[in-house]
């Protein structure tokens, strides 16, 4: 036997027991006569402690023990005299008799402490040492919990779950798909699901119900903090049901976890707010509700004053940032710094200060007391007061402006990981048109269906249509999305042909499914969250790496086994692929 014990269980009323630990040495401290050991596992940290008196051979033995050794000691439970109180097995301390060197360890690359030296590429090379660290542990730890919290409350819900494969047919959700060679049918290959969208679709046709699963997707796409390549979905889907009943369904599930897992009682009901207001009041689909900061638009007061900036531009528009009237130029010109960089790419802001000295603007010229005083009703704005305003074309400036938002936000301790201001984005447009190529795109997917009252216009007017689709959206993080699917062949067709497909493109992509709803198709409804976003949300980091045990950096690749990789002419000819 290895152990009698785990590293973070013995207390008091051991004290006396004799036992046996086994873990990894976080540090031994030397002091002469005496030598502590703190010794490591996954649930705590125990003391050992040596002693040259008592025993001088042990005591050598410990002091040449190497930081990470995997060793093993027996010994007796003592009450400490130095308590420490910051971690719970602090009170005793473990009179070590006998010691074994289970496995050396060559000295770590970076420190294994909370607050560790290693950089990113550095961790990320060594993942298995990083695992190690406790903030890491505990960030697995926060997913394993949430998964099986998720699993019980959607079991609870007769929700089934269920496995689709891996080994697929292109799914549209927007990126490229990662592909896989065919060895049995050359030249043909598999696609890896971006999202298990048709399959669970063809299981409501099956008559399953209400399916979920916990679920990797593949996405070839850039990445970000918030975007893996290979990421995980809690993906549901649910027969007969219209929005309501899924909205109702899933901020059930989401109450269940603030609850289990922060212990946060969300009574009241989600926010609901419709696409086009989130992006006229926070100029994005995604606001983060934890702080106002609504834009308001200018142009009727600022327009027709020869000031040709606001003049000529097609959207004046504006946030008051709350007691920032005293703001150094400094930190105003830094303000227009973070906008002009080329990631925002706008050309200023114009400042309006309300001081006790009355309101004062960056454009005096052109702008009176009055003026500025009904710009500041506007905003509701007081004494104290900063307006930042921004002009240009309207979709390109209400981006830049909410760029500048959540930095303001950020700046000013308004995004509090701790507060949760969830809220449900609804009515989004069913299609977006690609300037470019003129055509019509699925703004959410091509199995989305229009809100009911806007189905017959699908052709004749897919611009003005909306989606019967919604989002989760928790402080400015999109969490989740789905929508009511359509489940009748001929719409599905129709979708396809707005959206470029041929006839026969069509069926070759999408005939199982078209064949599907001829089969008796229920009508049906889902949405997939973000499990990694979720995670992370609640563990307080954006960083969605830092909640997957390997993920990927931002080039793509695995560093720890150096993937992706070439792989050999054999396998190659094998694939009957040829190496460029
Ligand atoms: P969607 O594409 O919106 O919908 O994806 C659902 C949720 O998955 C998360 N997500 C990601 N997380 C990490 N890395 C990524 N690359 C990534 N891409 C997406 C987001 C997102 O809200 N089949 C539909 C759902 C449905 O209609 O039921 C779908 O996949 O949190």
């Amino acid at each position: 036997m290895y152990r009698t014990h785990t590293c973070g269980e013995l207390r008091l009323p051991d004290a006396g027991k004799t036992v046996t630990l086994a873990g990894w040495v976080q540090r031994t401290r030397d002091l002469g006569g005496m030598t502590f050991v703190d010794l490591r596992d996954r649930f705590g940290i125990t003391q050992l402690s040596f002693n040259t008196e008592r025993d001088k051979a042990l005591c050598d033995q410990a002091n040449a023990l190497g930081r990470e050794f995997v060793i093993q000691a027996t010994g007796s439970v003592k009450e400490r005299e130095s308590k420490n109180k910051n971690i719970p097995t602090g009170e005793v301390e473990l009179i070590v008799s006998e010691l074994k060197v289970l496995n050396r360890a060559k000295t770590p690359p970076f420190t294994i402490e909370e607050e560790t030296d290693g950089g990113d590429e550095l961790r990320m090379k060594y993942r298995y040492l990083d695992l190690r660290r406790a903030n890491v542990r505990r960030n697995m730890e926060l997913r394993h919990r949430m998964a099986i919290e998720v699993r019980n409350h959607l079991s609870a819900q007769q929700f089934l779950e269920v496995e689709t494969p891996v080994l697929i047919k292109s799914t549209p959700e927007g990126a490229r798909d990662f592909v896989v060679p065919s060895r049995m049918n050359q030249g043909e290959f598999y696609a890896l699901p971006q999202s298990p969208q048709t399959f669970k679709q063809l299981l409501m046709v099956a008559g399953m119900d209400r399916y979920f699963q916990i679920v990797k997707c593949f996405r070839d796409e850039d990445l970000r903090a918030d975007r893996q390549p290979e990421f995980t979905q809690i993906d549901c889907e649910m027969a007969f049901v219209e929005r309501e009943d899924i909205l109702n369904t899933f901020e059930g599930l989401a109450k269940h976890l603030f609850k289990a897992i922060l212990g946060k009682d969300m009574s009241e009901p989600f926010l609901r707010m419709p696409y086009a207001e989130a992006m006229r009041d926070y100029g994005c689909d995604k606001p983060d509700l934890r702080f106002g900061m609504k834009f308001h638009d200018l142009g009727d007061l600022a327009k027709g004053k020869d000031f040709k900036v606001f003049d000529d531009a097609e959207l004046v528009v504006g946030i008051n940032a709350e007691g920032c009237a005293g703001w150094s130029r400094r930190q105003t010109d830094a303000l227009i710094d973070f906008v002009k960089r080329p990631q925002i790419g706008a050309t200023g802001i114009i400042f309006v200060r309300w001081t006790a000295e009355g309101l004062k603007s960056t454009v005096d010229k052109f702008y009176g007391p009055e003026d500025l005083k009904r710009w500041g009703e506007r905003f509701g704005m007081k004494e104290g007061d900063l307006l930042c305003i921004m002009a240009g074309p309207a979709e390109k400036t209400r981006k830049q402006l909410n760029e500048l938002r959540l930095h303001l936000g950020e700046t000013l301790g308004l995004r509090d990981p701790s507060v949760f201001k969830p809220l449900w984005v609804v009515d989004f447009p069913l299609l977006e048109k690609d300037e470019e190529s003129g055509r019509w795109h699925a703004m959410h997917h091509p199995f989305t269906a229009p809100i009911p009252e806007h189905a017959h216009l699908l052709e004749s007017d897919p611009g003005s249509v909306l989606a019967n689709a919604y989002d989760l959206v928790i402080n400015g993080s999109e969490i989740g999305g789905g929508s009511i699917r359509i489940h009748d062949r001929s719409m599905q067709e129709a979708m396809f042909r707005v959206l470029g497909f041929t006839d026969e493109d069509a069926r070759y992509k999408f005939g199982f499914l078209l064949d599907a709803f001829e089969f008796g198709a229920p009508p049906h409804g889902g949405a997939a969250f973000g499990f990694d976003r979720w995670v992370s949300l609640f563990g307080g980091r954006s960083d969605i790496r830092e909640f997957i045990a390997f993920p990927k950096n931002n080039a793509g690749r695995d560093v720890m086994i150096d993937a992706p990789s070439r792989i050999d002419e054999v396998q190659l000819n094998e694939l009957g692929i040829e190496r460029r």
